[in-house]
């Protein structure tokens, strides 16, 4: 009998390798941190924020697409609220929007206020049965009448409908900011030969958009999205819900991605006329051969990661996973002859990890703990000892697959979701909290800021430079321990380094 070889060769991960210097010649401007997603989509900033209930909802995905990254929508959502969640974003535009959200004459304040609060805008086009504008209302038209009225007086009775500047549908930015200066309007509604409604351009979202230069947009000038499903139950509904709503990315993901009926889902995804235009991203796998399985069904981008995730006990419960750097540089072995992005999934803490996460083969890095911290993240801020924390938890975890009261829709992505008594789950993840860290616009801008000087350490213009030319080193605990701050107490923490 043949015994066969059990011990694979050693796992490294972020904290054994260091990349080596190399020559530079380049200038901070010369820099292009411009990476792939997937097959056919770009970020300027290879950033995602991962899919979990604490990281990613609609405002968190659109500060990351503002920032030129991306936001993937968790799926511990009903159907209905996920994809209310890719319409919020897609909403949130930067340029012209093209499907505005509109109200009839007869709603009354009340309900023009509610929706006002859930899509957070503060103005409306006043449209008829047949969308043809008769009027816009906005914050504006509402101040002189007492909120004790709001619940019986109507959208007509106040709205402005004499003197409506509207523009043609094919308008030119450029004739708009005349349009909008000339007749001092903050919106321009716009309209088709018979007078209905085909979109709406405010002067908020045209300075947005030269506030945002690197946002990640589509063809339409909207904010990108993605939105996570499974392969269990209605997930076939789930992502043609989400297509309808506008989702540029769907990622079929579980804990263990290398099953048949996931990838499956993402073969059916990617040959089924009614989806397979949308790019889809299947995972997650830490092996060559779990990575081909998903180029094989036609994977857009193969996203990787068992165990390596801050809040993951995947692989103490499980005694599985591979360490993240071999895991990156494993999966890619598959998917770059392929042409097939690689995403490196959980367990980074520092911006440095980006590119060494790069070098090992990844084009893009997904993130939980060092965005969760975050103001636009889900739930509120609690203060301990003087100290701003948020709430952070794996997707695994007790809480996030627990009913609790309300049904959880994430117990499949650990194959659980058949288990309808609480006390019979076994948990893979753990619930805590993170340091409050203030705006993503600054936690992202230092991430890329490491990104750039990571490359301008190597001497690498662009990721896929940063790709070939990179090169570890294997260190020793030793060399981590010089790595960090030694011999001395820190004494203010630094905005990229917390103790
Ligand atoms: P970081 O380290 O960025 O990791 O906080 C985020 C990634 O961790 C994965 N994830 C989990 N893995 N149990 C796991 O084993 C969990 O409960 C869990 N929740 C999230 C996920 O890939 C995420 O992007």
């Amino acid at each position: 009998m043949e015994i066969p070889e059990k011990f694979a060769t050693l796992g490294l991960t972020y904290d054994d390798v260091l990349l080596l210097p190399g020559y530079s010649d380049l200038a901070p401007s010369d820099i292009d941190t411009t990476s792939k997603l997937t097959r056919e989509i770009s970020l300027r900033v290879p950033l995602i924020s991962a899919a979990m209930d604490t990281v990613t909802e609609s405002r968190m995905a659109i500060a990351m697409a503002r920032q030129g990254g991306i936001g993937v929508l968790h799926r511990n959502l009903s159907i209905e609220d996920q994809a209310y969640q890719v319409d919020l974003v897609k909403r949130t535009q930067t340029g012209i929007i093209s499907n505005p959200v509109t109200i009839g004459p007869d709603a009354t304040l009340e309900q023009l206020d509610k929706l006002a609060g859930e899509y957070r805008i503060s103005g409306f086009p006043v449209v008829d049965v047949d969308r043809k504008l008769i009027g816009i209302i906005t914050n504006r038209d509402l101040r002189f009448t007492p909120v004790a009225e709001w619940a019986t007086t109507k959208v007509n009775e106040v709205m402005t409908s004499d003197d409506l500047i509207t523009g043609p549908a094919d308008i030119s930015r450029e004739e708009a900011t005349k349009l909008l200066r000339q007749h001092k309007r903050e919106r321009l509604p716009l309209v088709d030969a018979d007078g209905r409604i085909t979109g709406l351009i405010t002067v908020k979202d045209f300075v947005k958009s030269e506030q945002f230069p690197d946002a990640s947009k589509d063809g339409q000038g909207r904010l990108l999205v993605g939105a996570a499903i499974g392969y269990f139950g209605d997930a076939w509904e789930r992502a043609t819900t989400l297509i309808d709503a506008g989702v540029d990315v769907l990622v079929a993901d579980t804990a263990h991605g290398n099953v048949r009926m996931l990838i499956d889902m993402v073969r059916r995804l990617k040959s089924d006329p009614a989806t397979k235009n949308v790019q889809v991203i299947g995972g997650n796998v830490a092996t060559k051969e779990g990575a081909q399985s998903f180029v094989d069904a036609g994977a857009d981008a193969v996203k990787v990661g068992v165990g390596p995730g801050s809040i993951c006990t995947t692989r103490v419960v499980t005694g599985v996973g591979v360490p993240q750097i071999s895991a990156v540089y494993e999966a890619s072995l598959a998917c770059r002859p392929a042409g097939v992005p690689v995403i490196a999934d959980g367990g980074l803490r520092y911006s440095g990890e980006i590119g060494k996460a790069i070098v090992a083969g990844a084009d893009s890095v997904m993130l939980g703990s060092m965005l969760a911290g975050c103001e636009e993240t889900p739930g509120d801020t609690v203060l301990i000892n003087g100290k701003q924390f948020k709430a952070y938890r794996g997707m695994g975890s007790m809480g996030a697959m627990s009913s609790r009261g309300k049904k959880s829709f994430s117990k499949d992505r650990y194959f659980q979701a058949e288990v309808t008594d609480d006390d019979m789950i076994v948990p893979e993840g753990v619930e805590g909290q993170v340091a409050y860290k203030g705006s993503l616009a600054t936690v992202a801008h230092q991430l890329t800021g490491g990104l750039h000087q990571t490359m301008f350490y190597v001497g690498a213009r662009t990721v896929p430079e940063l790709q070939d030319k990179g090169r570890f080193m294997r260190i020793t605990s030793a060399s981590l321990k010089e790595s960090h701050p030694h011999d001395i107490q820190v004494t203010a923490e630094a905005p990229n380094y917390h103790l």
